[in-house]
């Protein structure tokens, strides 16, 4: 196993071109050559090259293979396939503060409101059928005070990686606004689509009664989407035929509203072990 020094000197193209979704009331954003091809190429090194199957169950996709004998519990996480934590500081902060500006610009949080950050590799073989969780339309995380935001990097080469964007549209159109709350608010939206899908499937398969797809970012490697996470989305995902592995970058970032990042912002500062040792690495070589 090598480490890898650094990121690359010059990690922004300085031509990056922005294309917002026209839909009025949601910000989606697809940014295209904001990143050097070296700097996506440090990235795409710095993946594992081999990543261990997780045994959890509905892991997400599944192969011809694997057809026989797996019951259908449907009891996990919606991550389509494994993935692998990034540690942030790894990557130079020209990226962190490129990204952070976009979400400002874009969804109007700033950067002093975040208070929490996940970065990780999603990792899954192109050639799968995929657990019906993984495809339904759903928000990753939605409470008061705080606004979730993900963004998706794509680093395959030849694979165009797609997200879906839905809203709630009952065909019964009787339903009163009320009853498309408590649908929503219970989650009881997710037992009906499963019981309609109960067999592993893809996204031009999936039976999504009542939902309207009325978006789709369509992501070529080296390119990323902004958008907030309470927005009802999906990845869009069906069998191909290229037997490669599919990896991109997601990140997760958690902004909370003046109280909330204010309350986490003096624990910051009350931590004065954090402030003093932030240069200390934990170990360093003996040459
Ligand atoms: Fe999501």
């Amino acid at each position: 196993m090598k480490f890898l020094r650094k990121c690359p000197s010059y990690i922004l193209s300085n031509k990056s071109n922005k294309v917002l979704s026209n839909h009025t009331h949601k910000k989606i954003c697809k940014i295209s050559n904001a990143f050097t091809d070296d700097f996506i190429n440090f990235l795409k090194e710095m993946a594992p090259t081999k990543v261990p199957v997780s045994l959890r169950q509905g892991k997400g996709y599944m192969q011809e293979l694997e057809n026989e004998g797996l019951s259908h519990h449907f009891q996990s996480f919606l991550v389509p396939g494994e993935y692998v934590s990034i540690e942030p500081a790894t990557i130079s902060s020209e990226f962190h503060n490129f990204i952070l500006d976009e979400i400002e610009n874009l969804l109007d949080l700033p950067r002093e409101h975040l208070v929490g950050l996940r970065m990780q590799y999603n990792i899954f073989p192109l050639n799968s059928q995929y657990h019906t969780l993984t495809l339904i339309p759903h928000t990753d995380v939605a409470r008061k005070n705080i606004t979730p935001v993900a963004v998706n990097l794509n680093l395959t080469s030849n694979h165009t990686l797609r997200t879906a964007f839905y809203e709630y549209d009952p065909i019964n159109r009787r339903k009163d606004l009320e009853a498309k709350k408590m649908i929503l608010e219970g989650d009881s939206y997710i037992d009906k689509i499963i019981r309609m899908n109960p067999e592993y499937t893809d996204s031009e398969k999936i039976l999504l009664e009542d939902w309207n797809k009325y978006e789709e970012i369509c992501l070529e490697k080296g390119e990323l989407s902004i958008y907030q996470g309470d927005y009802y989305h999906a990845p869009f995902l069906k069998p191909d035929s290229n037997s490669s592995i599919r990896l991109s970058i997601a990140i997760f970032l958690i902004y909370g509203d003046e109280i909330v990042s204010s309350v986490s912002r003096n624990k910051i500062e009350r931590n004065l072990m954090m402030k003093n040792m932030k240069h200390i690495r934990g170990y360093k070589l003996i040459s």
